[in-house]
């Protein structure tokens, strides 16, 4: 019998609260947040004179995009006596905060910052004080949209983006590639040990039972990984041959490309809330065309359900910084020694003892 359940049959989600308690103390992954482009939201949750407040890198923030169709992040406090620029009530807009031309406006005492982050007006002061006057207030983060996502660039010593967010034609809908399929969910891990899983060979076969354990060719070259994964998937008229083109730009930018069952093009974008928080997100595109394809269907099934299959293992496992690893296990070292350029202290890799 268990602890909390009686013969009788008990409560049932006491029990299932118990068991969400079991690992919430292990001990955290010793790497920090890595640096790169993560995206924040998708650039249609975002209509000119929006807004949205935030929670990534340990941080909060405000992202909002302007009447002419900039979209701006900011750290979320004003300065002036510490409102948070995304909560307000408005008349004309509700809920949020209120966006005016190229400016936001601070829901508590009306001061009135442009896209740099600097006080362009204080609607009640006879002069903006001279400390304040063509300053930077308010950090104001970079941002990029390709890919139909809103990306900004995170580093931990505000170092500026070292690379460019790639737009690939098949994640932004047209004649040939439909609209995109999104799918996203929570996960209590480090982002690193989520993108090990692409190295990460045996557990395809165990975690969600692909026919045999794939082979998968990998380059790493800067903050790019290709790869080329041969795999067989078992469906419910047999085994069939896939391959699997794997890239990333990064730790949150990835893009899947698979061939043989039916073309599909997977944009994953995971984002950490902090560092043992992820925000997952998928945006699938297939072809037009193949939308009522019921194998194109089977397969994003299939995929989003492999998330569900790694999730319970991703919210309760132990980081191993030295893992005791066999031959079939794949590339995990290499991978951890390319992902490890992408931290500022440069964590090295460790081999296994
Ligand atoms: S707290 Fe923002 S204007 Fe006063
Ligand atoms: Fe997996």
């Amino acid at each position: 019998m268990s602890l909390l359940t009686g013969s009788s049959g008990g409560d049932a989600s006491a029990h299932s609260e118990y068991r969400q308690l079991i690992t919430l103390d292990r001990p955290a992954a010793p790497m920090p947040m890595p640096f790169g482009w993560y995206c924040v939201l998708y650039s249609d949750e975002l209509p000119p004179k929006s807004s949205m407040p935030l929670k990534y890198f340990d941080t909060d923030l405000v992202l909002f995009r302007t009447e002419s169709g900039r979209a701006v992040l900011f750290d979320a406090y004003c300065p002036h006596l510490g409102a948070h620029l995304g909560y307000g009530i408005h008349e004309e807009v509700g809920h949020g905060a209120r966006v005016e031309g190229e400016t936001i406006v601070c829901p508590f005492h009306a001061w009135r910052f442009n896209v740099a982050g600097e006080v362009v007006e204080i609607p009640y002061a006879e002069k903006i004080p001279p400390k304040v006057r063509g300053k930077r207030c308010i950090r104001s983060w970079s941002v990029q949209e390709a890919n139909g996502a809103i990306y900004t660039w995170y580093h931990p010593q505000r170092v500026e983006p070292m690379w460019e967010v790639p737009d690939h034609p098949e994640a932004s809908s047209d004649e040939q590639w439909g609209d995109q399929q999104r799918y996203e969910g929570l996960v209590r891990t480090h982002i690193q040990e989520m993108a090990e899983n692409s190295a990460d060979m045996a557990h395809f076969r165990f975690v969600h039972r692909t026919a045999d354990i794939p082979r998968w060719d990998v380059n790493y070259d800067k903050h790019h990984s290709n790869g080329d994964q041969k795999m067989r998937f078992q469906t419910p008229k047999g085994v069939a041959e896939g391959s699997v083109l794997t890239y990333a730009n990064g730790p949150g930018h990835t893009t899947t490309r698979f061939s043989g069952l039916c073309e599909t093009f997977l944009l994953g974008l995971p984002t950490p809330v902090d560092a043992s928080m992820v925000h997952m997100r998928f945006a699938f595109t297939q072809q037009r065309g193949d939308e009522e394809n019921p194998l194109a269907q089977a397969l994003i099934k299939n995929l989003v359900s492999q998330f569900d299959e790694d999730k319970p293992i991703w919210d309760h496992k132990l980081y191993r910084p030295a893992p005791l690893l066999c031959d079939g296990d794949g590339p995990i070292m290499r991978f951890r020694k390319w992902y490890s350029q992408f931290y500022d202290n440069g964590e090295p890799a460790q081999t296994a003892n």
